[in-house]
């Protein structure tokens, strides 16, 4: 695992978009793993200066989802195919055509969840999967206690995670309970790992992956199995390590 410390939050957009720029450069069609959550922006506003710069084209760049809300109506501007085509796709002009995801409004949702897993697959698999992490150490929404070989499926919020993530919705009882999100196996199947954590609240959870004994209890722990993993961090969220 390759650690990189860098000062600020902002370092660790650049850091992790020179990861994403390299990978382009040798394979323009790359399909790369996007992640929500506020930990990624500053990724995606790196890569858009790039692009804007134009010292990036993204024109064939492909992308997948990590995760997505069970039971939201399509459109919902906090379905996390909104936030991604809002905070990733529009930023970089890709359209929504090079824009793989599971669908969290299916009736049959193991099988959406099957049907995402072969479409990755087909799609030749995740070159580059950037991952935030949870203050309790899960990565997409692989809650603590996740199999170390789970695939895409159904997973069940904590309330932690809901309480957290209540603040891009009206109250708590508008976060759904309910989310589709690749497995940790399906996660680890990419080429190469990028996970960004900023802020002294994530250095617990930094330093249970990078430090801690390999736990479904940290699932973000699995990283260490992985044989390109890269965490990049600021000072703050570096300091348990
Ligand atoms: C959600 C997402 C995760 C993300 C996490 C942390 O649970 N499913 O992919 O890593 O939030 O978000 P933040 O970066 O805002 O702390």
């Amino acid at each position: 695992m390759e650690i990189v410390i860098v000062a600020d939050r902002a370092a660790v957009g650049e850091v992790a978009a020179g990861a994403i720029a390299d990978l382009v450069a040798v394979k323009p069609d790359a399909l790369l793993g996007v992640a929500t959550g506020s930990s990624p922006l500053p990724v995606y506003t790196a890569l858009a200066a790039r692009v804007a710069a134009g010292a990036l084209d993204v024109g064939r760049l492909r992308i997948c989802q990590l995760d997505e809300y069970v039971g939201l109506p399509p459109g919902h501007p906090e379905s996390y195919r909104a936030v991604i085509e809002r905070e990733v796709l529009t930023p970089l002009g890709l359209t929504p055509a090079s824009f793989l995801g599971p669908d969290g409004a299916a009736e049959d949702l193991p099988a959406a969840c099957a049907a995402y897993e072969r479409e990755l697959q087909e799609a030749g698999g995740v070159d580059l999967q950037l991952l935030g992490v949870g203050s309790d150490g899960h990565i997409g929404f692989n809650e603590p206690c996740s199999s170390f070989s789970s695939r895409t499926r159904v997973k069940t919020l904590t309330h932690r995670t809901r309480l957290d993530n209540a603040r891009f919705f009206g109250s708590l009882d508008e976060v759904p309970w309910h989310v589709l999100t690749q497995g940790i196996a399906t996660i680890s199947d990419a080429r190469h790992l990028v996970l960004v954590a900023a802020g002294e609240a994530k250095a617990e959870a930094i330093a249970l992956t990078v430090e801690g004994p390999l736990a479904a209890v940290t699932p973000a722990s699995a990283l260490q199995l992985h044989p390109h993993a890269t965490v990049i961090v600021d000072e703050a969220a570096a300091s348990r390590l």
